[in-house]
């Protein structure tokens, strides 16, 4: 096969790129571990109800103080668990007074799941063997849709919950 000169040279030039793209990723995915920084405890994914925060009674929301509330939340294919009402139904609505801060902690039993919160700065990995957390104020009252937006399987889609600051 005969290449022209040119050719060649964007030839070297493509594949070169391509070299240097993915070893940049390589170091930027690999340098510091493949764990996002929220990441800092870890739990059993088999066993999460061994941690307080994760017991049945302890899930969904709870309040701390005046101001402060707390949302502890175990994620499933393809479910949040955000404990239950007293029908004992699954609450799938949390509600929070506006400007309140709210440490969210969430941890999964599966697999990877996401944790994101639409239109807030609440967004985090949920890995498995970890407890993800967050702090944040919600100021503007509103509904907010909670959506995983890590692929988890065929149900990933309909894994949702919502958040109303009002
Ligand atoms: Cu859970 Cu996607």
């Amino acid at each position: 096969m005969h290449l022209h000169k040119y050719e060649k040279l964007w030839l070297i030039f493509g594949i070169g790129s391509l070299i240097l793209f993915l070893t940049v990723l390589g170091i930027g995915a690999f340098y510091k571990g493949m764990q996002p920084p929220s990441h800092l405890a870890t739990i059993d994914p088999q066993n999460v109800e061994a941690h307080e925060a994760f017991r049945e009674e302890n899930l969904g929301l709870r309040q701390l103080d005046d101001d402060k509330y707390i949302v502890s939340v175990i994620a499933s294919a393809f479910n949040y668990d955000l404990g239950l009402d007293e029908e004992g139904s699954a609450v799938k609505n949390i509600r929070i007074p506006a400007g309140s801060t709210v440490l969210f902690q969430v941890t999964t039993v599966d697999v990877v799941h996401g944790f994101h919160l639409a239109g807030t700065n609440v967004n985090m990995m949920v890995e498995p063997g970890h407890i993800s957390s967050l702090e944040t104020v919600l100021k503007t009252p509103g509904v907010y849709t909670l959506v995983c937006n890590e692929y988890c399987g065929t149900g990933h889609h309909y894994m949702a919950s919502t958040v109303e600051v009002y």
